[in-house]
């Protein structure tokens, strides 16, 4: 398994691309099952979790080719409605294509996505959302059985705001018989790029930006080109990146009002931003002041970018509260961190970070995604070593991770 070793303390400087946003593109790949035609996506990014969707649309009978950014999907052949077990445990997000499936074949078996290093991660709302308009739902065996006649349309309130609840029932009512409501909806940027593509597809979902949607089914969609958005959560870290080097950066490709609280929250630390245009330049701290964050859903600060504030804090002048508001134990990474020598206690739901002068490194261990990220940022500020086990999470999420921060002059290399 391969491995990150990293000797902190340099100084980075310059300019690197942000990629396209896997969350932007996954539900995109699915949404593809509802027509058939060949798609051509741009800006897609070179990583684990795409190619497990694209292994998975392939399963179904799907064409996928991947290369240099862009992705042809043909489902033209498409004619199974089963994902096995095998893909659905490697990627929780392979759930979106039981919206899809219902909506084009009338049947769908998806293996039951089971937990996570980050919690229990229930499937309940795609669930109800699914019956509501019209779905037979059983579990059998470990997968989830779902058969309908037609999807009809429905009053949808979710009872808490969910990205992926939000895109399933997208997807399963853009085909279905008359008009369905969707309250209490998502409204993050990849949801909302989301309901441009399928729009785009033919669909009619209004209330974009908003918590209702309103979705009147049409008969039938069309394959289209279309461009994935750029990854705010990428551009986040490298913006940590530089913030807990003390190092000015500059990140192209960036969508500047998608970093919603996240902004305002590192601004809060003392960095400051040049923004013009698509482009972000950091001119950091030189001490970082403590502050506190609560992860709650857009545009409020996100979960996704919780594990690598909580670096940050770990060298600010004082004490900050970290409260995560989405996945309760998403705290893996502080066991980790506290082994460079931070100084975190997880009480609850909440985390405890009592800066400190220094981090010094040591081996460590990636535990998911985000949190690897953590350990990355953590290891570029710290004295010494850092050696990371397990940076396969970071291949899920990251494309060329070392080899950007390799460009922006870090000394961090993959050890297979
Ligand atoms: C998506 C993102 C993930 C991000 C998360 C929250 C993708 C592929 N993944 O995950 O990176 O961290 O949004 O921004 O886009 N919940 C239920 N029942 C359900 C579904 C969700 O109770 O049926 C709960 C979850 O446990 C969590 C909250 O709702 O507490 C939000 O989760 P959700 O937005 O669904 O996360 P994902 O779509 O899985």
């Amino acid at each position: 398994m391969d491995r990150f070793i990293i000797k902190g303390k340099n100084r980075l400087s310059g300019e690197i691309a942000v990629c396209g946003a896997k969350n932007a593109t996954l539900p995109v790949m699915a949404a593809t099952i509802l027509t058939e035609g060949e798609f051509v996506l741009d800006n897609v990014p070179n990583l684990i979790d795409i190619r497990t969707m694209g292994h998975l649309l392939r399963i179904l009978g799907a064409r996928v080719e991947h290369d240099n950014g862009q992705l042809s999907i043909d489902t033209k052949n498409l004619n199974s409605w089963e994902a096995p077990y095998e893909l659905v445990s490697k990627m929780r997000a392979s759930i979106y294509v039981l919206g899809p499936l219902l909506a084009r074949f009338g049947k769908a078996k998806v293996s039951f996505p089971g937990g996570c290093a980050i919690g229990t991660r229930p499937v309940d709302l795609h669930l109800m959302a699914m019956e509501k308009m019209g779905a037979k739902i059983s579990i059998e065996h470990g997968y989830i059985l779902a058969e309908c006649d037609r999807l009809h349309g429905a009053d949808i309130d979710f009872k808490k705001v969910s990205v992926g609840a939000t895109a399933n029932s997208l997807m399963a009512a853009v085909l279905a018989d008359g008009e369905t409501n969707l309250y209490n909806c998502a409204i993050e940027p990849e949801i909302q790029s989301f309901i441009d593509f399928l729009n785009e597809m033919g669909a009619r979902i209004s209330g974009k930006g908003t918590s209702h949607l309103q979705i009147t089914g049409v008969s039938s969609l069309k394959a289209i080109n279309s461009r994935m958005l750029s990854d705010r959560i990428e551009a986040g870290t490298f913006l940590i990146a530089g913030a807990i080097t003390g190092s000015e950066i500059t990140l192209t490709n960036c969508v500047p009002t998608h970093l919603g609280e996240f902004f305002d929250k590192l601004k809060l630390t003392g960095s400051d931003f040049n923004i013009e245009g698509s482009r972000i330049t950091i001119k950091p701290a030189s001490e970082i002041k403590p502050v506190n964050i609560k992860t709650a859903p857009f545009p409020e600060y996100p979960t996704d970018l919780q594990a690598q504030f909580m670096a940050l804090m770990c060298l600010a002048d004082g004490e900050s509260i970290i409260e995560e508001g989405i996945f309760p134990d998403r705290f893996t990474h502080a066991a980790e961190l506290n082994r460079l020598d931070a100084s975190i206690t997880i009480e609850g739901n909440m985390a405890r970070v009592k800066g400190v002068k220094k981090l010094s490194g040591a081996p460590v261990m990636a535990t998911d995604l985000r949190a690897s990220a953590a350990l990355v940022l953590a290891g570029l500020a710290a004295e010494g070593i850092t050696d990371i086990a397990r940076i396969y999470h970071i291949d899920r999420g990251y494309e060329d991770f070392e080899i950007k921060l390799q460009k922006l002059g870090a000394d961090i290399r993959r050890v297979k």
